[in-house]
């Protein structure tokens, strides 16, 4: 989803799971499905190992044997991902040079940044004497945009769904609010695409979004470095001081939050209710909030309607415990379900 949302073009990766689910497969050439995985792969090795730069120090990574190897196995990684990078956007600036001005162009992030402060961006370009007064970005600048997108709203998205399927499998209550909310909502209608309206209808979808969260943040963990010497909790801090913040501890606060350890989807339906700043950190905060806060809500939203008006799901294995690995960022190893249609 979130590379077409951000590029206008499409990943095949789901084409290559249909593929390894029974004899039937996708129509789509093996080796483009195989390029797509090839990337994603590469981009959650990335996600899942990238913490290795904050945590170990340059010396072992170039001096301990072992850890150099791991280190230099993700640098070539990440250079991969910028290859692939760099060739869709070539590809998208030979388009865009190949549409006459007066054509319009695809409506996608990448094309925004490549025309931004263009005379094709669709924005109003401040001039100075004639003089735009920004100048476009640069190659290095729109890859590395690109890439945060694809960071930020892969992993992310991909496993609050996960955990969410778990959640709910466990909460019947709370799955039974949803299947009426869901069914309100469309009228028993499974295949119509789904409106504005119906999204903004599906507060208790997105109030089980909140709560899985709280209970079980996918970004476990924000980072800040401080710059300047500071006080922080009556504690002095030097410069240069690195701090995480464990939103585990936060979302699970008993100053914060009534019976923490509850799953409680209708806590936040509660009239009025609003969590006391900063006791809720699941996109973060300040100036570095997650800017694709607002498209992961809609994604998820949607896809619990996508997904749950036409099935059921249920786990294989009720007692088996979720399987995640964290660094930063906690993913889940593994979730076996059942999957059936609704009647
Ligand atoms: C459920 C889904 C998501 C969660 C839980 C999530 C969570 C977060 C968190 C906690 C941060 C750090 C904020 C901070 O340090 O204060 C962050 C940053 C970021 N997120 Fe998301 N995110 C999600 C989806 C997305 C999506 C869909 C995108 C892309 C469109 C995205 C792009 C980014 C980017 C680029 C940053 C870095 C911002 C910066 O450092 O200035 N995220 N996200």
């Amino acid at each position: 989803m979130i590379i077409a949302l951000t590029t206008g073009e499409r990943s095949y990766t789901l084409a290559g799971y249909f593929n390894i689910q029974g004899d039937e497969k996708a129509e789509h050439p093996p080796a483009i499905i195989e390029d797509s995985e090839k990337f994603v792969r590469a981009f959650r090795k990335h996600i899942l190992n990238v913490t290795m730069f904050v945590f170990i120090s340059p010396f072992f990574r170039h001096y301990i044997p072992f850890i150099r190897s791991k280190s230099n196995d993700l640098i070539q990684n990440v250079r991969f991902i910028y290859n692939k990078i760099d060739s869709i956007v070539k590809r998208r600036k030979e388009e865009i040079e190949n549409t006459p001005l007066d054509k319009p162009l695809s409506h996608d992030m990448l094309t925004s940044v490549i025309t931004a402060n263009t005379p094709r961006d669709i924005n109003y370009t401040k001039t100075v004497g004639g003089e735009a007064l920004e100048r476009p970005l640069t190659d290095i600048e729109i890859r590395h945009i690109m890439f945060d997108g694809f960071i930020g709203g892969t992993d992310t998205t991909a496993n609050m769904i996960t955990f969410i399927t778990y959640f709910l499998a466990h909460n019947p209550d709370a799955k039974k609010k949803m299947f009426e909310e869901i069914d309100r909502v469309f009228q028993g209608d499974k295949t119509r695409p789904i409106t504005e309206n119906d999204f903004r209808n599906l507060k208790y979808c997105e109030a089980i979004i909140k709560e899985v969260d709280r209970i079980h943040p996918v970004a476990n963990m924000l980072a800040r470095y401080a710059e300047e010497p500071d006080e922080i909790a009556g504690y002095k801090w030097p410069a240069g001081t690195m701090f995480h913040i464990n939103a585990v501890s936060i979302h699970q606060n008993k100053d914060y939050w009534d019976e923490p350890e509850k799953f409680n989807p209708d806590r936040w339906l509660v009239e009025g209710f609003e969590p006391k700043k900063y006791s809720f950190i699941m996109f973060g905060g300040g100036l570095r909030i997650c800017p694709g806060r607002k498209l992961a809500m809609i994604e998820l939203i949607c896809l619990m309607a996508l997904l749950f008006r036409k099935y059921e799901i249920d786990l294989v294995d009720m007692e088996a415990p979720l399987k995640t690995k964290s660094n930063a960022l906690t993913a889940c190893n593994e979730l076996l379900v059942k999957i059936k249609p609704r009647n």
